[in-house]
């Protein structure tokens, strides 16, 4: 069983679309094995994009992402990472494949409406920057 961190964008949550992000993750045979509806800080934000910290659009990130409240998960499953990846389409909308969570909810490349881990290594890091062990499923 892999795991993989997921986050709903501000935009999602603004129009609604929390059950209908989470519904879609549980029908692909992903579980939530997390959960956390919160509003990041900047500091928390800017950390969790680190890698993205001299690219042209890190601030303009980091703003969206304190915008409004975001719900973060852990999902769990065979092949999660992937899995994820494919159900959310690819991070430019504009480019994201019909029926893709990114297709269905972004409004735009920043106003994506989810984020999800893109390696193993990057799930890792993410899901313990946001979850403490005891808040992860089969970990209590
Ligand atoms: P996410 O998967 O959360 O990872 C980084 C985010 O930066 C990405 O989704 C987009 O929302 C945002 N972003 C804004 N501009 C760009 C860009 N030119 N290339 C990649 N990501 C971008």
């Amino acid at each position: 069983m892999e795991k993989t961190l997921s986050i709903i964008k501000p935009n999602a949550i603004e129009d609604n679309n929390i059950g209908n992000i989470i519904s879609r993750f549980e029908k692909e045979g992903l579980r939530i094995a997390a959960a956390k509806f919160t509003h990041l800080s900047k500091e928390k934000a800017e950390g969790f994009y680190i890698e993205h910290k001299e690219r042209p659009f890190f601030g303009s990130l980091v703003s969206f992402m304190t915008s409004g409240p975001v719900m973060l998960m852990v999902l769990e499953g065979d092949n999660a990472i992937m899995k994820n990846r494919e159900i959310m389409g690819a991070t430019n909308p504009e480019e994201a494949a019909e029926g893709t969570l990114r297709k269905l909810y972004a409004k735009s490349l920043e106003a994506n409406a989810v984020h999800g881990s893109d390696s193993p290594q990057s799930a890792e890091r993410e899901v313990s920057y946001f979850f403490d062990t005891n808040e992860v499923l089969g970990r209590f």
